[in-house]
């Protein structure tokens, strides 16, 4: 056992004076301890079963019985003093702590914090998601093709000639050197000739992606678009089919009473070929002076057609036995329609607070 960690006199349990020591020297141990640790070592010092008060008083037993009242009095008193006192101090010290801990832990709700905004999807991608959950929904597959194409799947195998003038109308950047054959595709119409040539007929396949042209970038131009490609080639296919397919997916965008119409037109790889329309949101066309749709009433939406035999025949498909109907939609304009987005370059800044508008879904 060890005893005491100070040295105290040893006290007598019937000498007054030197309980009265014991008790001040208690008592000035007591008042110096500056913390709860402390105070529970002098706590043991003073009052512990090895302090000298604590001893004085078992031997009391040993003393004489008439003296024995009087010490046990004096015995008492001086233990319970330091006991009192050890009790006030305990309180002071646990009062001060909780009041520092109070000041150091306080959390002041008035000042400013780091915030993070959330993020957002960008409506391009939601929109190309949701156009490819319709014709998934139609039981069509979806396909994807490369970005930087081979020119003979995004011309020649689509019917455009050498020195066709649509070569020049899509203009194209070409991938250094141009001996590289290569071009960042123009459309995603190459898609079709991709699909044909890897899933063979019959084929009903969606294609949602990125095509390129030399534009600059303004109000209503991009030089980096976004179109869905569609391609199905079966047989008995005709242009009410294709008419049908455009009209679900145009309700499927814009609502169930939207108006739609076929303009005579003309691409290479499809004959015939059309435009689809659409009736102008904003005057419904009851406007001459319309600037949304210049007072035609309509605005365009995409091409389309029956894809064209020798693109069927470059692709191994026997155009005696199999028709097929494509179109193409531009999803900026699709989204710009759908939401009245009246500047392109919003949708090309990569603004997120642009993108939060529409929503999250995942
Ligand atoms: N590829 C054409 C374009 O980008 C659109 C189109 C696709 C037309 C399929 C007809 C058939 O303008």
């Amino acid at each position: 056992m060890s005893g005491p960690k100070t040295h105290q006199q040893p006290v007598t349990a019937l000498d007054e004076e030197q309980v009265e020591r014991a008790v001040s020297a208690a008592l000035t141990a007591i008042a110096a301890a500056d913390s709860l640790d402390a105070l529970k070592h002098v706590r043991l010092d003073h009052s512990g079963d090895r302090s000298p008060l604590a001893l004085a008083n078992r031997e009391i037993g040993s003393i004489p019985a008439r003296e024995r009242a009087a010490a046990g009095r004096l015995i008492g008193s001086a233990r319970g003093r330091v006991a009192a006192a050890l009790n006030t101090r305990k309180e002071q010290l646990e009062a001060e702590r909780d009041a520092r801990m109070l000041a150091e832990e306080a959390v002041d709700v008035t000042l400013p914090v780091e915030r993070r905004p959330p993020g957002a999807r960008h409506p391009l991608q939601l929109i190309s998601e949701r156009i490819a959950d319709v014709f998934v929904g139609m039981g069509w597959e979806i396909a994807e093709g490369p970005e930087v194409e081979a020119e003979w799947f995004n011309f020649d195998a689509l019917n455009f000639d050498p020195d066709h003038p649509a070569r020049q109308m899509q203009d194209t950047f070409f991938v250094d050197p141009v001996s590289s054959g290569l071009v960042l595709r123009t459309h995603t119409s190459p898609v079709q000739a991709r699909t044909l040539l890897e899933r063979g007929v019959p084929l009903y396949v969606a294609c949602p992606g990125k095509a390129f042209r030399t534009d600059e970038l303004d109000a209503t131009h991009t030089p980096v678009f976004h179109q869905v490609e569609g391609l199905a080639v079966d047989k008995g296919l005709t242009m009410a089919h294709l008419k049908g397919t455009l009209d679900h997916l145009a309700a499927a965008m814009f609502g169930t009473d939207v108006v739609t119409r076929l303009r005579p037109s003309f691409f290479p790889f499809t004959e015939p070929s059309a435009e689809m329309d659409l009736r102008c949101f904003v005057c419904g066309g009851q406007e001459a002076t319309c600037r949304t749709c210049g007072g035609t009433g309509w605005i365009e939406w995409g091409g389309c057609g029956m894809v064209n035999p020798n693109v069927l025949t470059a692709c191994g498909v026997d155009p005696q036995e199999y028709t097929g109907f494509a179109f193409g939609m531009g999803l900026e304009r699709t989204l710009m329609f759908r939401h009245g987005i009246a500047e392109m370059r919003d949708m090309v800044e990569g603004d997120v607070r642009f993108s939060l508008h529409y929503g999250m879904e995942i």
